[in-house]
């Protein structure tokens, strides 16, 4: 198959197209938008939810060591001075005096090759007074913590404020002794969470890459300190290879250890896993070692003893190894990879046509449609067995009928959305009882009796 390189307006064609085949829109687009919120649509939906299902699959319920959890989003607001996020939450701003825009201070110093160093920087650098758009003066550097602060119940006082959660790993350590008890586990163990953390980002951007609202797949395992660098290792080989077996080309993922000078207050060690997209290497899930910041900071201001009792009752407070990735960067990433443009088109139908077409290859597990039930034509004898292949199908699989246009545009539809196949049913399939099934891959077409449909699909499709 012939492919384009992929270009520098790949991010916008990615935009337009998650817009028009009911991927991702603009949250609250008749009002103008919301900077940086977005809206999964049908498609998009169908595509994050089996991104998280597989994590899910290969976190929770194929292992036996890691369990499951679902907690609040809003939590008692000592739990945020405890892991530090109070204090240290915070990224470093300055804004325009003259065009009121807002920097962040460590960016505008990359931008200008130079390491930022803002935790020992007494005064502000000179690289830093001047605006880079409208050259006004810029302030002095400000700390301005992440976390989005609401106010419990009626009266909006100090005491009653509560904050978005920023992580969801917080929800897992607080939960850490009500899972050891009732679950009946022991060292090494994992819990798994996914769920909504917010985040007020200075610099949102990216579309879904950096989002203030955006949901996290975290596991926390939890492991005797002498074992903490071992298992920081094995996770961090699992957690690339789940991207490589969804199908993610190797070469652009990477790993980037973190420097001692820009590791998270929490972590004693850092690597990311790295995706190369148009607008560069970016984060896409990071594997930390957390040693027993976080147990030991609830124990302390919880006043819960937040320790482990080994078989030879000794205590000591597990190390935490986590691997957190988010599923929306997850599903941005999965939908870059995909996103395949064929010069010239590359199906026979539509040969004629001498223009890119697009395609997203998905790897079957992650394709919003699995099978598209595709009638030859309108007439009732047709439409009448076609619906009855798509209610035997559906029960399985999540699938799509679609009778407008010619057969070509309609592959190249599919095609474009992901759907690993296309079932046709034609005049002779009344006759045979057989119908063509196409493949989005190979393009090969088979013809298939519609009694063996079902355990066709069963060998083709892992779920
Ligand atoms: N829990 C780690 C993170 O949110 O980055």
């Amino acid at each position: 198959m012939v492919k384009t390189p992929k270009d520098n307006d790949i991010m916008s064609k990615l935009v337009s197209l998650a817009k028009q085949r009911g991927f991702i829109f603009q949250s609250s687009e008749i009002y103008g938008g919301l900077n940086s919120f977005y809206d999964y649509g049908p498609l998009g939906v169908e595509l994050k939810n089996n991104v998280k299902q597989a994590w899910w699959k290969s976190m929770v319920h194929s292992r036996k060591d890691v369990v499951g959890l679902d907690s609040a989003i809003l939590m008692h607001p000592k739990i945020w001075e405890a892991s530090g996020h109070v204090q240290n939450f915070s990224d470093p701003l300055v804004d325009c005096k003259k065009c009121k825009r807002r920097f962040r201070a460590d960016h505008l110093l990359e931008a200008q090759g130079i390491k930022p160093d803002l935790g020992t920087m007494k005064d502000k650098p000179k690289e830093l007074e001047k605006c880079p758009e409208c050259s006004g003066e810029l302030t002095e550097i400000r700390q301005f913590n992440l976390m989005f602060k609401t106010f419990m119940g009626p009266v909006e006082d100090d005491a009653s404020v509560v904050y978005l959660r920023p992580e969801t790993a917080q929800g897992i350590y607080v939960n850490f002794l009500n899972v050891l008890d009732s679950m009946r586990l022991k060292l090494p163990l994992g819990i798994a969470q996914i769920g909504k953390a917010f985040r007020n980002e200075i610099t949102p951007g990216n579309f879904t890459f950096r989002t203030r609202e955006f949901e996290q797949m975290e596991m926390q395992y939890f492991v005797h300190p002498k074992e903490a660098n071992k298992f920081f290792d094995d996770w961090k080989e699992q957690r690339m290879q789940w991207y490589l077996d969804l199908g993610m080309n190797k070469k652009n993922l990477r790993f980037r250890e973190h420097g001692k000078d820009e590791l998270a207050h929490y972590a004693k060690k850092a690597v990311d896993i790295e995706y190369k997209t148009p607008f560069g290497w970016s984060e896409l899930e990071g594997i930390h070692n957390r040693g027993d910041w976080d147990l030991s900071r609830h124990s302390e201001f919880s006043d819960q003893d937040l320790k482990y009792t080994d078989d030879a009752g000794k205590k000591f407070y597990p190390y935490i190894v986590e691997a957190s990735a988010g599923a929306d960067r997850g599903t941005l990433m999965f939908l870059l990879d995909a996103y395949t443009e064929v010069a010239g088109g590359r199906s026979t139908t539509t040969k004629s046509i001498k223009e890119v077409e697009v395609m997203l290859n998905f790897d079957k597990v992650l394709s919003p449609i699995k099978i598209a039930v595709l009638p030859l034509s309108k007439k009732p004898d047709l439409e009448k067995t076609s619906q009855q292949v798509l209610d035997s199908l559906q029960q399985n699989w999540h699938c799509q009928y679609d009778q407008t246009g010619s057969i070509g545009k309609r592959y190249r539809r599919q095609d474009e959305i992901g759907t690993p196949y296309c079932v046709t049913i034609d005049f002779e399939s009344l006759e045979d009882k057989s119908v063509t099934v196409r493949d989005r891959d190979t393009m090969e077409q088979e013809r298939i009796k519609i009694e063996e449909l079902l355990d066709y699909f069963k060998s083709k499709l892992k779920s």
